[in-house]
This record gives structure tokens, sequence and C-alpha cells, in this order.
């Protein structure tokens, strides 16, 4: 017998794995028995070119060997067709025509890397490593005989096993339909697409090619909030995203926030199906538009993954979500679902699509929230990490390695612009950023679209397309802390006249006053003022928050966090100064708070590309400890003591060793609290 020392060996890079192989063994065959990741779609037919290698010659100190010419077969006849009719890197080789004759270092690149990492966003989000629960499957089926009579659908399926150890495949009636025509069509060679998730259920046949399909298969991320629904359009080979949009929850028409919709559906018998179907129909429509956008034929997008919450939840499967509008605030189903896609009539996309739907973590704290833990990951952290993500109704997770605290906070939807005077979505012309000098009382500010600031030479023609337009939540935000900081709000949150501010630009607005920021009028604009109103809807909002996060730090027994991680569509545009100025946020270090973009909509991204993801979050949520805010005694205390800005009892420490808030009074001293009592008299 041959001393397998005598073997070549073959070192595979980046993964540095390693092994001895029978001489003349292919590398896509070297690499399947040393378990490295190398990509196949054709099983080495040499015609996907998704195992394509490349190796390198010369003494390699580091791995011991030394590679000589002559290291792999010869180039040949099919890798020559192939680099003759599409072209292949230089340098490169196809890895099921490369065979192993002598010692040999290879470097996969990322592209033939079945479960490749696709890039972090953010330092605050998990790595993402492609594993998606759709794959295509090339293979050639045994011509039907009528001596051995046996269906095609059988004949596919013996292929499916043998050729790529898929077995048990099942399929739709309508599957069926094409099958016969694509067996014919494809000289009985074919590209099916095959759904396979974590659960251990049969794999199922969702789509057919006639020969290699090339055009690739995609999939919809869809983050379904109860002001917005954003969507994004994904690569289910690379993990790239394709195209993003997002357009208003039509459902708003029954109710702004959540508890009013519920409360339509309550007093319209057969209410909830007008709002199933008004949902379904913007995720329809949706689909539909990310597919022109991206100029991908809509039947190529075989999976959906829907993060929202419970109440969303409910509605989108059509299950009436009565109970979730009163305690015990009962679920009427809590497990993650797998469903086709096409039982919420999503119609746009291939007919037999599938869709699946994150866990939610109680009745009040959904499956969005289920997806903030998986992208930002709190049960990994060595530190106290809190985790807010921002919407109309906040999501908030606190812990670390121990223990996961979460629950889910009402704050409505002042901080996505809407009950805000000059409120407008993030969209070009809205102000997202704005400073008030605390000397003059002068504003100056940054619309979206433009990297001027108003005082800038050219910011006039830098936003002639869009004008200036409204304020945008970052922008509310960052003006209500600016306001603050410049002496022209106090803090229970009373704007100042232009005798106790001395600016011009603190405007009577009825019997209370108003911030003038920008006035367009002249150019047939809209006067853009920050009034007492706004103030107080920003209060609400940001009591809600910062009583929530308090609530989950009480049943934890701590003061302080060590991290503050702020999500949501618009949580990346927080600045974390103004956030903690106005006390949304616990007192914290400012660089212990940072941003991780939109993290449910990572977390769908993640559910999409990836079955362990989706193992991970059902495994995850089960052992995360619900904290019910509706029910809380002491919710309703910490909110009335947050509505002072940043906060009428807690200290903020860390803030005051960067910023000085003055120590200003615009109460007329007849010993009320509030504005309007005072006003009222
Ligand atoms: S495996 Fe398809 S070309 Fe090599």
């Amino acid at each position: 017998m041959s001393d397998p020392t005598d073997q070549p060996l073959v070192i595979f890079t980046p993964s540095g794995k390693r092994g001895r192989v029978a001489p003349g063994t292919s590398v896509l065959a070297a690499a399947r028995q040393l378990g490295v990741d190398l990509d196949s779609v054709c099983g080495g037919r040499g015609i996907c070119s998704k195992c394509q290698v490349t190796p390198s010659y010369g003494e390699f100190a580091k791995h011991g060997v030394t590679v000589r010419e002559g290291a792999l077969s010869d180039w040949n006849a099919v890798e020559q067709r192939y680099d003759d009719k599409r072209g292949l890197p230089k340098g490169r080789r196809l890895g099921c025509q490369a065979c192993v004759m002598g010692d040999v270092v290879l470097d996969v690149p990322p592209e033939s890397q079945v479960h490749r990492q696709v890039i972090r966003k953010s330092a605050d989000t998990r790595p993402m490593v492609m594993d998606p629960a759709t794959r295509l499957f090339f293979v050639e089926v045994a011509e039907p005989d009528m001596h051995e009579p046996s269906g095609d659908f059988e004949r596919l399926s013996a292929a499916l096993a043998e050729q790529w150890e898929v077995t048990g495949l099942t399929a739709d009636p309508s599957f069926l339909r094409k099958l016969q025509g694509a067996l014919r069509k494809g000289g009985w060679q074919v590209t099916v697409a095959v759904y396979r998730d974590h659960t251990g259920a049969a794999p199922h046949a969702l789509e057919i090619w006639p020969g290699l399909h090339e055009g690739g298969l995609f999939g919809l991320a869809i983050d379904l909030g109860s002001t917005t629904i954003a969507a994004h359009l994904t690569d289910l080979e690379t993990g790239e995203v394709k195209a993003a949009s997002g357009l208003m929850n039509p459902q708003i028409r029954f109710g702004e926030d959540l508890m009013s919709r519920v409360s339509y559906v309550m007093m319209n018998p057969g209410g909830e199906k007008e709002l199933t179907e008004a949902v379904r129909g913007a995720l329809a429509d949706l689909a539909g538009a990310l597919a022109e956008e991206a100029g991908i034929d809509p039947s190529l997008i075989v999976e959906a993954v829907v993060v929202c919450n419970p109440v969303m939840h409910h509605l989108l499967l059509g299950i009436d979500p009565t109970e979730l509008g009163q305690a015990p605030f009962a679920l009427a189903v809590s497990g993650a679902l797998s469903l086709p896609a096409s039982d919420l009539d999503l119609t746009t996309i291939n007919p037999r699509a599938r869709a699946y739907l994150l866990p939610c973590i109680a009745g009040h704290v959904g499956a969005d929230a289920a997806a903030v833990s998986l992208a930002t990951a709190p049960e990994l952290s060595e530190e106290l990490m809190l985790v807010i993500d921002v919407g109309t109704n906040a999501e908030i997770l606190l812990g670390d390695r121990t223990r996961v605290l979460a629950c889910s906070s009402p704050t409505g939807p002042a901080f996505e612009g809407a009950q805000i005077s000059s409120g407008q979505r993030a969209a070009p012309g809205a102000i997202e950023r704005v400073e008030i000098d605390p000397a003059t009382k002068e504003p100056r500010f940054r619309v979206i679209g433009s990297d001027l600031w108003s005082d800038d030479p050219g910011f006039a023609a830098a936003i002639a397309q869009t004008g200036v337009t409204g304020i945008c939540g970052s922008g509310i935000i960052e003006a209500v802390a600016e306001m603050r900081m410049a002496g022209l709000l106090d803090p229970s949150g009373l704007i100042g006249s232009a005798e106790q501010t001395g600016t011009p630009r603190s405007q009577p607005e009825g019997r209370t006053h108003a911030y003038l920021i920008h006035d367009g009028s002249a150019e047939g604009g809209p006067r853009i003022t920050v009034t007492q109103g706004d103030i107080r809807a920003i209060q609400l909002a940001k009591s809600a928050l910062y009583a929530g996060a308090r609530l989950l730090m009480d049943e934890r027994g701590a003061d302080r966090v060590d991290r503050v991680v702020l999500a949501g569509a618009f949580g990346a545009h927080i600045s974390p100064k103004h956030a903690m100025v106005l006390g949304m946020i616990p007192d914290a270090p400012l660089d212990h708070v940072s941003s991780a973009g939109n993290a449910a909509g990572t977390g769908a991204r993640m559910a999409l590309c990836s079955v362990a993801a989706r193992r991970q979050v059902e495994e995850g949520v089960t052992k995360i400890t619900k904290i019910e805010t509706a029910i809380a005694p002491r919710f309703q205390e910490h909110f009335v003591a947050a509505n002072a800005i940043p906060h009428a009892v807690d200290a903020f420490p860390e803030l005051s060793k960067i910023v000085d808030l003055p120590a200003v009074s615009f109460n007329s001293g007849d010993g009320a609290s509030g504005g309007r009592r005072r006003k009222r008299r």
C-alpha cells in the first residue's frame, strides 16, 4: 500500500484547511473531502464556473510547502471552452476540471464560497454568512424509458438525490405543470430551485429552468412597520442588495397607531379584513416595484422574510388582533412561520415563493424586536447593552451574556416626523441637521440631498431642485435639543418668548411660542417652525422611550448601562449627543453610543440569507425575558419623570461633561409647571 504521505498536500486559503488527497483528485472533490467551502451549481460539469480557485506557485515557508509547475493538471478543453465563451479571470482554474498532481496552495475567492461572509454593515451588527434556504441545482435527468415506466418528477427527484444528495423532493401541482416542458427543452438537463429550511421538512421544488439557469435567485427582506414598510430585494447567492424601497403603510387611514387600528377592528365587524387587504396589497405593490427598479424578472423572487410587530403580524396573516389590545395580550401564534407567499397574497413574485415570518417575543414585543436581537446580538455582549429601535413603537432590549430583557414602548409617530407641525418623512428637502448658535440664537441647518449647511456659500443653488420642504425625525430631535442647549427651551419644555430669549425668531403662536427655523414664504415655500405642540409631541415620545429603558434597567437592577445602540430606519441618523440632551436615552459616555442602522431590516436580511440565522432567532427568543410596559406600575412614574428635558430626577453626569445646559425657566412664576396651565389662568 502506498504511504499516504506520498500523496500530494493540498492547502486551501483563506480557510487554512489542509490535507492529502490521491493524485488526480479534482480540486472540487479535494475541497469536499477536506470540508472546504467551494461552490458548485452544475455539479462539476464545467458550465457554472462557481468552483473557481487560484493556485499559487513557489516556496511557502508559512505552510511548509513548495508548489511546482505541474502541481495541477494541465488547462483542459472544458476550461478553454468556458474561457472562450465567458472569460475566466487571469490565474483562475475551474476546480471541477483542475486535478491535484503535486503539493499545492489554492485560494478560494469570496465569490466561489458557498457560505461567504457578507460585509458587516456596522460594528454593532452580527456578521452575516450566506446560507440561504433556496438554492439552485443543475441536474441531468434520465430520459423516459417505456420498459421502465416512471414519472418525470420521480426521475428528477432521483437525479437530485444521486447528484446532490437532496432526497425526498416535494412539489406543488403548478411546478409539475412546468416540469415536462423544461426537461424536454433542456435536453434532460435542467436547473431546479429547491427550498430546504432548518426545520427538517422535506425539500420543496420552487422553480425549474431548461439547461443551466444563470439569472440568479432573489428574495425580499421586509420590515413591516406601523407607519412605513421597507423592503430590500436581495441576491440569494451573494447577499447583495439589488434594490431597496419603502412606502407608507396604507393602514394609516384606519388609525395612526396600532391600538387605534385594533379599536377599528373591535368597532367594525370584519374590519380586520380591510386592514389585511390594505397591507397585503402594499406588499405586493412594493415587491413589483422593487423587481422593476432592479430590472429583475419578478418570478426570480422566490422567498420573502417579514419582520413586524405583533399587531401587524396578525393583520398580515388575516388574524383578528383584538386579543392583543387587552391583557393578557395573547398572541394567536408566537412561533416562526414558514408558508407559501401566496397565502399572503404576495402574487407579484414567483407563484411558488415561500414566506418566513420571524417569531414574536410576546404580545407586545414582536418579530421586529426578534430581528433587532438577531442583528445586534445583545446575548453575546460582555457589557450591559441597551438597544433601542426607534419607531412608532420602540423595541427595547437590555442585556448581556447573562440575560436579555425586552419590552416595547408606544412612542407614537412623532419621531418619524408625523404629528409635528412641519414634520415630513426623511426625503430630499427635509431638514435633517440643525445647529443653533447659543449667543445669537440663529439657526443653521442641512437638508437631505445636500451636504452644505444653510449658511454655506452655494446652499441656495444646491437645494434649488428640492427646496426646503419640512423637517424629518432626526431633524426635529436636533432642533429640540439645540433649542434646549441655546436656552430657547426650558427643562419643562416651554419655549421662551422673544423678550425672554432675546431673539425675534421666538414668535407668538396662539398663547404659546414657536421658534422659526426657516422662512421660505417669500419664494412660495413653507415657514418651518418648532411649535410648543411639537415640543409636547416629542416629550411624549421620548418619555415613553426612556421609561421603557428604565423599566428594563429596574428589572435588571442596573442604574446605568455600558453601551447604547440606536437602531431603526432613522436610528442611524440620530445624533447621540442630541438624543441624550433630549433625554431619549440614559446617560452614557458619548463614544459608547452608536448606531446599528435599521437593525430590524438587517435581521430580516440575515434570516433571508441564512437558515442558521433562522435557527438562532427561534432559539434566542425563548431565552428573552419579556416585560409588559402596559401593566407595569412603575412605567407611569418613569414616564412622568422623563417628561423634563433631559430628566426631572435622573442625573446625566456624562452629558454634563460635554454640554452645559442653561438653567432657564420660562414659567411666569405662578408656580405652575407647564405652559398650558400658566396660559389658561
Ligand atoms: S462546478 Fe460548475 S464549473 Fe465547476
